[in-house]
């Protein structure tokens, strides 16, 4: 792939995807970064030797894709200056902005582009993310190919077709690090109160949390197979499984995921509220 790339914002999300870019061999030359920060200018471009720039609207003067990496609080703004340069130049429109609707977007920016909106989450800084995508009605195959390629230097793909299932996306891989963050966290405070030290503790429940990632990602069958098969009768997991039944687990996580999904849609519709 030998396409113009501008990245609006050269944060933590956009110097992942730059370096995912350039180790996967992409010429260094056509992406472009525009970052405010003269410092974080310098140093993209000492790093990867990007084109980089503290104007967006030079940045993005050739760029046939534009992915937008700011916050979403100053999507708005950003947006309605790069307006009448997109209206001409057409490219594709990339927004990893968490929380902002497509038609927003689309709308700050003039109606009628081709824009993808995805939902990454924070392992993609480690290349280990998680991205639901989502393409709307005016972008094409090669486009959402090309979407693909570059999100995927961050982690695993998921297209979904409805833009409201990026919500459901949301209550999964965006916030779900944050619930096996709060599931370590109690193993790990359990098994001091067990009796372990704390870095005992730590290391033994980091390293089951990753070991049983890998096993589920790796092996054929479901998790609930390997469930049942790490669960003898009258063994040891298998009373800790009926503790965690008789809590209602399936019940809280089922409510919890709900209530981001809820809250999702909540905050798209303040932060897409027109300025
Ligand atoms: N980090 C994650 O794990 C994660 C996960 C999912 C989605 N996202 C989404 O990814 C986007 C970027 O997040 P991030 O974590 O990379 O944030 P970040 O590190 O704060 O990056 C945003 C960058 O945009 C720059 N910026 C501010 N105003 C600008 C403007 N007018 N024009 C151009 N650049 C401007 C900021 O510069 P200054 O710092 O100098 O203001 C900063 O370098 C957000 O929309 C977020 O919702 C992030």
């Amino acid at each position: 792939m030998s396409t113009k790339i501008t990245f609006i914002g050269g944060g933590n999300m956009a110097t992942s995807l730059i370096a995912g870019l350039i180790c996967n061999d992409y010429i260094a030359s056509d992406i472009t970064v525009a970052e405010p920060d003269q410092k974080k200018c310098d140093k993209l471009h000492q790093l990867y030797a990007v084109n980089a720039f503290t104007d967006n609207q030079q940045a993005i003067a050739d760029a046939e894709i534009i992915v937008l990496a700011v916050k979403p609080q100053v999507m708005q703004p950003v947006c309605k200056a790069l307006a009448s340069t997109v209206q001409k130049t057409r490219p594709l429109v990339i927004s990893i902005a968490a929380g902002l609707l497509s038609k927003d977007i689309s709308r700050w920016l003039g109606d009628n582009i081709s824009m993808v909106r995805c939902m990454p989450n924070t392992p993609s800084l480690l290349n280990a993310g998680a991205t639901g995508l989502f393409a709307n009605e005016n972008v094409s195959a090669s486009q959402k190919q090309q979407a693909e390629q570059i999100l995927s230097t961050a982690g695993i793909t998921v297209w979904v077709e409805q833009e409201t299932l990026l919500d459901a996306v949301t209550a999964v891989s965006g916030s779900g690090p944050a619930y096996y963050f709060l599931f370590m966290e109690a193993m790990q405070n359990a098994a001091e109160k067990l009796g372990l030290n704390q870095q005992q503790a730590k290391q033994l429940t980091l390293q089951t949390a990753l070991g049983a990632a890998r096993m589920a990602i790796e092996s054929d069958d479901d998790v609930a197979i390997l469930r049942n098969r790490v669960t003898s009768k009258g063994g040891t997991t298998e009373q800790a499984i009926k503790t965690f039944e008789e809590r209602q687990l399936q019940d809280i996580v089922m409510q919890a995921m709900q209530a981001a999904n809820d809250k999702a849609i909540d905050l798209a519709a303040i932060l897409g509220k027109d300025e």
